[in-house]
């Protein structure tokens, strides 16, 4: 197989740590953290980009928090939108594969259901809005893709999963939102996936999650709490009380309730449908953390 020369930007985030080292293993990697790479610097991106040599160039990098891009919709637009365009057109120009990630948010999410690649777009908030142009700006060139993902979770970042697991074994008080559904993502599976994509030749729009029911923020709790008692790390299951997506005094930016991704062409990509959510939230919840250096 031959060794690709792979740039991830992202690095210190959820995504781009979990691709920058799961490429390593197979790959050369260049790392673009933002010092490296700011995307709200065209003239600094532009310089880095005249100098870099790579086959391949993931773009997981962006302004992630829903309420970060309503108070600063314009960084949003530049980060998400902007940003990628401008990789884009220097990766047609140099015939560099690009696979940039985008979200399940792009969808308006008004009705149950999974949604398909080519399913309409509706976007409720600036997050979504932002990242869908980039989506665009990225597909208006030729050997692009973009990497849709949903509620992300691995070793890499805390995330919802590790909120939960970390107040049950504590015995704190559980909530979790039970009427907003969609398909988690662990980053080893994800990882895996963009491997075989960056070896392809497939372009265009990629759903990517782990399979089975959609599920709510309250049903994966439930999955966590049910892990840890299976696994003799709880002894008693502990309630988890359901909230409502409208009573989150913090949520700020409007969500989408029913985003969950068909995978129908990333199952075609690898011959195999991705393995259950339940299953990848098992794997993780089992494998000790890493020792910190
Ligand atoms: N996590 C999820 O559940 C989820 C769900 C759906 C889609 N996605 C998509 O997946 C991608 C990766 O998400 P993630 O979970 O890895 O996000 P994340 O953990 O928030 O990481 C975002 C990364 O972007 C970097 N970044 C922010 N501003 C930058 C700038 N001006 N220039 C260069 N880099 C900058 C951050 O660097 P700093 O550390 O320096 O801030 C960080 O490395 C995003 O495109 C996101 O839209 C994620």
């Amino acid at each position: 197989m031959n060794t690709l020369r792979v740039a991830v930007t992202g690095t210190t985030g959820r995504v781009g740590a979990a691709l920058a080292k799961g490429f390593a293993s197979q790959h050369q990697v260049i790392e673009l953290p933002r010092q490296a790479f700011d995307l709200a610097d065209p003239a600094g991106m532009a310089r880095v980009l005249e100098r870099l040599d790579c086959d391949v160039f993931l773009n997981p990098a962006g302004l992630t928090g829903l309420e970060d891009c309503l108070e600063n919709p314009a960084l949003a637009r530049r980060l998400n939108a902007e940003a990628p365009g401008e990789i884009a057109a220097w990766a047609a120009r140099k015939g560099v594969r690009l696979i940039h990630f985008s979200t399940d948010y792009v969808f308006g999410g008004r009705e149950p259901g999974l949604r398909h690649e080519p399913d309409p777009v509706a976007p409720l908030n600036d997050y979504g809005r932002s990242k869908q142009a980039g989506g665009q700006a990225v597909l208006a060139h030729p050997n692009t893709c973009v990497m849709r993902i949903s509620w992300v979770f691995g070793p890499e970042k805390p995330s919802f999963v590790d909120g939960i697991l970390h107040s049950a074994l504590q015995h704190e008080p559980l909530a979790a939102v039970a009427d907003k559904f969609s398909l988690p993502t662990f980053t080893r599976d994800l990882t895996d996936w963009v491997l075989a994509l960056a070896r392809s030749e497939a372009t265009g729009i990629f759903h990517a999650c782990n399979s089975g029911e959609p599920a709510s923020w309250h049903d994966l709790a439930e999955a966590v709490v049910d892990h840890l008692v299976r696994s003799g790390r709880l002894e008693a299951r502990p309630p988890v009380a359901r909230q409502l997506l409208d009573e989150v005094p913090r949520f700020r930016a409007t969500r989408p309730r029913h985003t969950a991704l068909a995978t129908g062409r990333l199952t075609a990509l690898l011959g195999n449908p991705p393995r259950p959510w339940r299953d990848a939230l098992a794997d993780y919840l089992d494998t000790p953390p890493a020792p910190s250096n």
